[in-house]
């Protein structure tokens, strides 16, 4: 293996409970379609892109709409996201997060988060972990969302890293065929359901061990 220089992170489910904000909010843009929508359907949301995810609940249900009710769907859900998350502070981070990231910094490890949300840097912010970051990828920044590898190749890239030098810590099925795609050891975290697609996994980053890695 070669040596680890860098660690790309998800933010949703992987830094930050609000995985579980998005499935509220789109089981309630999903409800008031008609459509049926449980944690089961959601898996298929994980780590998706905000447009992409809405096709898919629509694809769910096989229903058809116009542009403008896509785009005022769209805003709906984000505003009741944002405001089921309007008191997020840094005790929402998952267990293991800031020592992970002190420890890492500690050892020289590049760090950079990778994406799909649009509202990466206001979490960040929020959570005050920003500064750990040399460098945040998210949705406003890629042309083709998660699974393609894009987010997580543009942040190597930032970082000046080979993907074969660099862990993607990642939640979603989405994420960790973006990450196995681009060539890079894919390290499954929280979710049993992607346990076997990862290359690693681990129920929360306090089981990951860096001294074993890097
Ligand atoms: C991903 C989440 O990180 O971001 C998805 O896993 C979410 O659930 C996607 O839909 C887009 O997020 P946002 O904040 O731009 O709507
Ligand atoms: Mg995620």
């Amino acid at each position: 293996m070669a040596k680890i220089k860098a660690f790309l992170f998800d933010l949703d489910g992987v830094l930050v409970s609000t995985e579980h904000n998005h499935f509220i909010a789109w089981q309630r843009c999903a409800h008031s379609l008609g459509i049926a929508f449980t944690e089961k359907e959601n898996e298929l949301l994980k780590g998706v892109s905000r447009v992409d995810s809405l096709r898919k609940i629509l694809a769910l249900g096989s229903k058809e709409i116009d542009q403008a009710t896509f785009e005022s769907l769209l805003v709906s859900k984000n505003e009741f996201y944002l405001e089921s998350i309007q008191n997020l502070s840094q005790s929402n981070l998952l267990p293991g997060v800031l020592d992970l990231l002190n420890e890492a910094k500690r050892r020289g490890i590049l760090l950079g988060v990778g994406s799909s949300s649009k509202n990466a840097l206001f979490i960040l912010e929020k959570l005050q972990i920003l500064s750990y970051f040399s460098v945040v990828i998210d949705g406003n920044g890629v042309t083709d969302p998660k699974p393609h590898p894009e987010v997580f190749l543009n942040g190597a890239e930032a970082l000046k890293v080979d993907p074969s030098e660099c862990f993607v810590f990642e939640d979603a099925a989405s994420g960790i065929a973006a990450a196995k795609a681009g060539g890079f050891m894919a390290v499954g975290v929280g979710n049993p359901n992607i346990s076997s697609a990862a290359d690693i996994y681990f129920n929360d980053l306090t089981e990951f061990r860096l001294d074993i890695y890097a």
